[in-house]
């Protein structure tokens, strides 16, 4: 019997599946252990099961010990983990792929209207009881019907929130990725375009690639200066990605319509950060993947990413170890 510590608690049907092997621990606090704390309680640990909100790098791995054989995310993103670290002390990294695709396109598709029809402040306006008549010239959005979509990165959930947009309001899909995607060619007559023709383009830019050294505040300043005056940014992939006090100041200047974010840096977003009570951008709290599905579906997963590596097999939902 092996020892795991869950940083977070997850549903039943993940905690059980663990419990049936191993003695386990779940973190029960409101908030993410301290760093402190996840050094401390991983000792002796075979396996972790940890969220995009803990960082799993050398040190936690070296604090778990020698035995340490997993680290299971409870996310499809790993940017987390030192994935590096993991590889040369055998220690197997899992994620959660697949199952969280449709919930989080669905999320890209509800801040593309959101954003675009003005739902935050329009909301706003009701809870503070400032509608006071319909209203011609109030709270004007845009349309998609025929617009153009630009997915900065055609992975799994970009090709679902294409598959939505294209399918749904008729809309030319723009991409940019490192590989062409045959599928997304074939079925919505995607093309593939480099990053600055995708921002020129596009109506709408949706993004949906991983943070890498590449990615990292790929969308700055000159890129946002590229899109049309009256698009709309929507990032549920990772916060990094965009240059948060760039966009901030082209919202500022009219340079974009308005952003929907599901995700920020850091998160929470900083209680200062003037994104935050800006009326064209629409944030979530990080929820692209907060269904009951996709959820009990992702804890199956972990689980069994943990339990093979404990058995010293592979995990069914391993990442690349390159
Ligand atoms: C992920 O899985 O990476 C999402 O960001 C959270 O579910």
């Amino acid at each position: 019997m092996g020892k795991v510590f869950v940083t977070r608690r997850i549903p039943e049907v993940g905690i059980q599946r663990l419990m049936a092997e191993h003695q386990v621990e779940v973190w029960q606090g409101q908030d993410p252990p301290s760093r402190e704390i996840l050094l401390e309680r991983v000792g002796g640990c075979t396996g972790i099961l940890s969220m995009l909100s803990d960082k799993i790098d050398a040190q936690v791995m070296d604090s778990a010990g020698g035995g340490l054989k997993g680290v299971a995310n409870f996310a499809v993103g790993y940017n987390n983990i030192d994935v590096q670290a993991a590889k040369v002390r055998g220690v197997q990294v899992g994620n959660t792929p697949g199952v969280l695709t449709n919930a989080t396109a669905d999320i890209a598709v509800g801040l593309i209207l959101a954003a675009g029809r003005c739902f935050g402040p329009a909301i706003h306006n009701v809870q503070r009881m400032q509608w006071r008549n319909w209203e011609p010239m109030m709270f004007l959005g845009q349309e998609f019907e025929g617009k153009t979509l630009g997915i900065l990165g055609m992975g799994r959930i970009g090709y679902a929130v294409a598959k939505r947009m294209h399918g749904g309001w008729g809309m030319r899909i723009l991409y940019s990725a490192r590989n062409p995607k045959n599928d997304a060619q074939e079925n919505f007559n995607a093309q593939r375009v480099e990053l600055d023709e995708l921002l020129q383009q596009s109506d709408v830019v949706s993004i949906h690639c991983p943070v890498t050294v590449e990615t990292r505040n790929l969308i700055g300043q000159r890129e946002l200066a590229l899109m049309k005056p009256n698009a709309i940014l929507v990032n549920t992939a990772r916060g990094e990605v965009i240059d948060q006090q760039a966009l901030s100041q082209a919202l500022e200047e009219g340079k974009l319509f308005a952003a929907g974010l599901d995700v920020t840096t850091p998160e929470p977003i900083d209680e200062n950060d003037p994104l935050r009570l800006r009326d064209n951008c629409l944030i979530l709290p990080h929820i692209g993947s907060a269904t009951d599905q996709a959820r009990n579906q992702m804890a199956s997963m972990a689980a069994e990413n943990l339990l093979a590596a404990i058995a010293g097999k592979p995990m069914p939902f391993g990442v690349s170890m390159t």
